[in-house]
């Protein structure tokens, strides 16, 4: 365990990061919305790997949040994850109040183009101009050489990729491999939302995913079918609606064709919790 630096203002973070810059580290973040798991640890570590120094952040953002959604009782135990970042040895921890990011008078936005509107961005229209908001920001507070973002939220990696690329910043992302249960749940701050009966069903997601893989390597021609087959079978397990089960471009997130990077990406409820999944098929 090592001493973790905590800092709540701008101020004091430039002055932290002054410091580092000033003694030549190499300077990885780590975004969070805070109510760490084993998932944002895994990012944390990799950014130790990549990097001298890693500052984690923790805010809940308001601007990512439609006013129906769970901004009020997303969960918040900030003592809880400082113990957590102490005892990986994260160098410091950013926890900006409100203020900090979206001060009295805030007017401009991020806007992303195409990669965000479709799946997540068609049913959460708000979701990614909140996300690109408030990243492009931290990244501008905080100045990283390299930032750390999970393939869990597969389109939101390729939302803040493209911004990168597109507002020529000088920063490097790094996607992380999704944090899995043994049983295959993806790791996520809203799986403590769900009830034990709902955790039992949550990992036909991931089973549902690994079954059109296999069977999309197999006879691509199938795709349509293996898709209403699936969300069948996701219905009559528990979840529903199902927002979205789809295989798209990996990175453009268009609807894919044969012969270009694709990824299943899938957004189902289960009960009141809204659990999103994905991956990769060669
Ligand atoms: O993935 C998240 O936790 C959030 O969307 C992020 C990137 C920290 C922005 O608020």
């Amino acid at each position: 365990m090592s001493s973790l630096s905590i800092v709540r203002t701008r101020a004091d973070l430039r002055t932290l990061v002054s410091n580092w810059r000033r003694n030549g580290k190499k300077i990885a973040l780590v975004p969070t919305m805070g109510a760490l798991h084993a998932g944002h640890l895994a990012l944390i570590e990799q950014a130790k790997a990549s990097a001298d120094v890693v500052i984690a952040s923790i805010f809940v953002n308001p601007a990512q949040f439609a006013p129906h959604e769970d901004l009020a009782r997303y969960p918040r135990q900030e003592a809880a994850d400082i113990e957590s970042l102490k005892a990986i040895s994260c160098h410091a921890l950013y926890a900006p109040h409100v203020a900090e990011l979206y001060p009295e008078g805030f007017q401009t936005r991020v806007v992303p183009g195409a990669v965000a509107a479709r799946l997540e961005g068609a049913f959460r229209p708000h979701f990614f101009g909140g996300v690109a908001t408030v990243v492009a920001k931290l990244f501008l507070q905080v100045d990283p050489d390299i930032a750390v973002f999970g393939e869990k939220d597969w389109q939101q990696l390729q939302v803040i990729s493209t911004m990168v690329r597109d507002l020529d910043l000088k920063i490097e992302i790094a996607p992380a491999p999704t944090h899995r249960e043994a049983d295959g749940l993806a790791l996520s701050s809203r799986n403590a939302y769900l009830s034990a009966a709902e955790r039992e069903i949550a990992p036909n997601l991931k089973q549902a995913l690994d079954k059109i893989a296999e069977t999309l390597t197999q006879a691509p021609e199938t795709l349509a079918n293996v898709l209403e087959q699936t969300k069948a079978h996701l219905l009559a397990v528990g979840f529903g609606p199902i927002d979205y089960l789809e295989v798209c471009h990996s990175q453009t997130l268009e609807p894919w064709h044969p012969g270009h990077p694709a990824r299943i990406l899938v957004a189902a409820w289960l009960g009141k919790t809204r659990l999103i999944d994905n991956r990769g098929l060669d």
